[in-house]
């Protein structure tokens, strides 16, 4: 193994980030902390800014060619740039821009998604995951005339009032394991929102099933699979039991599927598990890094928003050139994709669990070849946000630094996403970055 290559420089060559940190520093004058999502704030040891992107890689304004392994949170599964979305998109943009009116390309778009979603009869285009989540909870209240939702622990939903509880709380303040209370996400949140909330621990069938059976709850919103925090895998039988319990009290199963949707496979986790949610939310990989979201389900559920008096909204929904770009990232997400990306991501984290085994760190990594996740000083995956917060947190924000010297740029909450363009030579580079990375941290006491 190389450990020359340019990810791995010896150490007088380790990149720099400085005209990134002036950057971010001038641009604060007109940027509030010089980045337009709070997620892009505090990152170590700068924010970055880019100048383009390219296959697997980034090009940031200190020069530097870094591996991309957030690929923008998610939606890149196709790499940035790949030249049937670009081309599609040049080509739209030539019939104008927005009509507030319908299109054959947002039709086309949208029989895509029934056809690959195994749940979606019926669909509607959004511009954000965080909206469609609002939409899908609407419909449920709706539909069943309740107004408590059940959410769990660490999963993420969006930003907004009602659902920006418990995404990450601090053990502490979340109260016991079995019977969390919900902690909230930021200031200026409507505390009252929790109210008509009840969070619960993920991946614990029988705390579910004995809530439901008061039959007040109008939806279950979940990741199926556990992405936002954690890559975790749900325990065997616990999503046909959800679903089961759902059915038997009347409740809306709500798969949140921003992260998972066509990035575990083409009908995301609700294909890869077997089990049919009423109604799924979707954004990221659906338009490889266009802003597009979509909420598709239950025919019945869907029509609400025709005759049941359910309002849905947006200027940019179906904008044209995102769909052009909907349609292009579809079309490539063939089976063979899928193969070659669970692959790449196999052999990365197959990779990295050498490198931890040989340098004897404690580290769990768990998830799925499209996306996984690595925590320091776990001995098993995962089950829950419990097991996840147990993480060594500031060893693995120093392990993504010395990453990034290293020109491997990683998400600091543990989250590895990969795309078609992480050919086996750019994973091996990675490989050895973090052979280099885990080598620095163990010589300095971190690790
Ligand atoms: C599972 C999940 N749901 C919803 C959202 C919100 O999506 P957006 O950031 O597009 O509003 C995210 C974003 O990371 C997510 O991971």
């Amino acid at each position: 193994m190389s450990v020359t290559s340019p990810a791995n420089p010896s150490a007088s060559s380790l990149l720099s980030f400085d005209k990134s940190a002036e950057t971010i520093r001038t641009n604060s004058q007109w940027i509030a902390g010089g980045v337009n999502s709070n997620f892009r704030l505090n990152i170590a040891p700068t924010p970055l800014v880019f100048e383009r992107g390219e296959g697997p890689y980034l090009f940031d304004v200190d020069g530097n060619k870094l591996i991309d392994y957030y690929l923008g949170m998610g939606p890149m599964i196709l790499g940035h740039k790949p030249k049937a979305l670009v081309d599609a998109v040049k080509s739209q943009i030539d019939s104008g821009i927005l009509f507030a009116g319908q299109t054959a390309i947002e039709a086309e778009a949208a029989r895509l998604v029934c056809q690959m979603v195994p749940s979606a009869e019926r669909m509607r285009f959004g511009s954000s995951g965080s909206e469609v989540d609002q939409a899908a909870l609407r419909l449920a209240r709706a539909a069943t005339g309740r107004t408590k939702v059940i959410k769990f622990e660490g999963h993420y939903h969006g930003w907004f009032d009602n659902v920006l509880w418990s995404t990450a709380p601090s053990v502490d303040a979340a109260g016991p394991a079995d019977a969390p209370v919900p902690v909230i996400g930021s200031k200026g949140q409507l505390p009252s929102t929790a109210d008509d909330l009840v969070v619960l621990p993920w991946n614990d069938l029988a705390i579910l099933e004995a809530r439901l059976s008061q039959g007040d709850i109008a939806a279950v919103i979940m990741e199926a699979a556990m992405c936002n925090q954690g890559s975790i895998h749900p325990a065997a039988g616990y999503l046909e039991g959800v679903r089961e319990a759902c059915t038997k009290t009347g409740t809306i199963l709500i798969f949140d599927e921003v992260i998972t949707g066509f990035r575990l496979a083409a009908g995301g986790a609700q294909e890869k598990f077997g089990v049919t949610p009423d109604l799924s939310t979707f954004g990221k990989a659906i338009a490889n890094g266009f802003p597009v979201a979509a909420i598709a389900g239950r025919a019945d559920l869907m029509d609400m928003f025709v005759s049941g008096g359910v309002v849905h909204g947006g200027t940019y929904n179906a904008q044209p050139i995102a769909m052009a770009a909907t349609v292009a990232t579809l079309k490539s997400l063939t089976p063979d994709l899928y193969e070659r990306v669970g692959k790449s991501g196999t052999q990365l984290m197959e990779g990295f669990k050498a490198v931890f085994a040989r340098h004897d760190v404690k580290a769990s990594v768990a998830g799925f070849g499209q996306v996984f996740h690595v925590a320091l000083g776990l001995e098993q995956p995962a089950r829950n946000y419990r097991d996840l917060a147990r993480m060594n947190r500031p060893a693995y924000v120093a392990l993504t630094t010395a990453l990034m010297h290293r020109g491997v740029r990683a998400l600091e909450r543990g989250a590895w996403f990969v795309s078609s363009e992480h050919s086996s030579d750019v994973i091996e580079a990675t490989i050895d970055a973090m052979d280099g990375a885990v080598r620095e941290l163990k010589t300095k006491g971190t690790l």
